[in-house]
């Protein structure tokens, strides 16, 4: 199974720009799953809520952005999961979406949002569930979720081989954190993130690229420069993240103890 990553820098608030720039850019690519970052269509930082509202879409696929993603995949024959900015009534939520040829497959908003992430969208209320792609189990999670370790491990405890992670990443120590997540759960994690600067709420941030594909034992397979936009893609075998067994006496999941993992903060 050919995966990658696409890593760019989203325009700020100009999302056709952005779905026709994706289309152009993978124009020659063959890939079976593809990752794009988080907030593909509308860029990361936003002063007003209104701004953001007006050129944010819906989940169901009616918007131009989703809609473009639907035609890319046909085209390509392939999954796409990308981060975008989600419009449900007057709320927003930091999303991403999978699809393929034939529609939706999965729909995840960001769980643990960053910063002043917190001003503009609401808290996901998805919860972390997987899907199907070309016989492969897939779960996503978005950017800062990886700081959160259930994150990666309940996707993987709901069979995940492979995570998809689109991100903004602002923070230096994801991309080394990501191979812990995927040693610890034995899975493939494909990190998207984007490039560029933006400014916006008082700030401005620099993102870090270096997007990347780990296999289930932390292996750096590919990994993208830091400011360039690219393509990464690798053949992966994602049967490889089934076995949990470390050695002939250990087994990641078999092994866990969760009756030892109830704390005072637990409910
Ligand atoms: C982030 O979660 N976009 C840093």
């Amino acid at each position: 199974m050919k995966v990658g990553f696409l890593q760019f820098e989203p325009k700020h608030a100009e999302p056709e720009f952005n779905i026709n720039f994706i289309r152009a850019y993978l124009k020659t690519s063959t890939f079976d799953l593809l990752v794009l970052p988080e907030l593909a269509n509308s860029g990361y930082l936003h002063d007003q809520k209104d701004e953001l509202l007006s050129i944010s879409e819906p989940a169901d696929g009616s918007g131009p952005f989703i809609s473009g993603l639907i035609a890319i995949a046909a085209e390509h024959k392939a999954c796409i999961v990308s981060g975008f900015s989600e419009k449900d009534e007057q709320k927003l939520y930091n999303s991403a979406i999978a699809v393929d040829a034939n529609g939706i497959l999965n729909h995840y908003r960001k769980t643990h949002l960053f910063y002043k992430e917190k001003n503009l969208f609401e808290t996901g209320d998805t919860g972390f569930s997987v899907f199907t792609c070309n016989a492969a189990k897939i779960g996503i999670m978005i950017c800062f979720d990886w700081f959160f370790p259930e994150s990666a491990r309940t996707l993987a405890l709901n069979g995940a081989e492979i995570i998809v992670h689109p991100s903004n990443l602002v923070l230096p120590w994801c991309q080394q954190s990501m191979v812990t997540r995927s040693l610890e759960n034995r899975v493939y994690a494909i990190t998207a993130n984007r490039v560029g600067f933006e400014k916006g709420q008082g700030e401005e941030l620099e993102f870090t690229g270096a997007s990347q594909v780990l296999d289930p034992q932390g292996n750096l397979l590919i990994q993208a420069g830091y400011g360039n936009i690219q393509i990464g893609l690798i053949d992966i075998d994602p049967s490889k993240a089934v076995n949990k067994k470390l050695n002939a006496y250990n087994d990641l999941f078999d092994d866990r103890l969760p009756h030892f993992y109830k704390n005072k903060r637990s409910t």
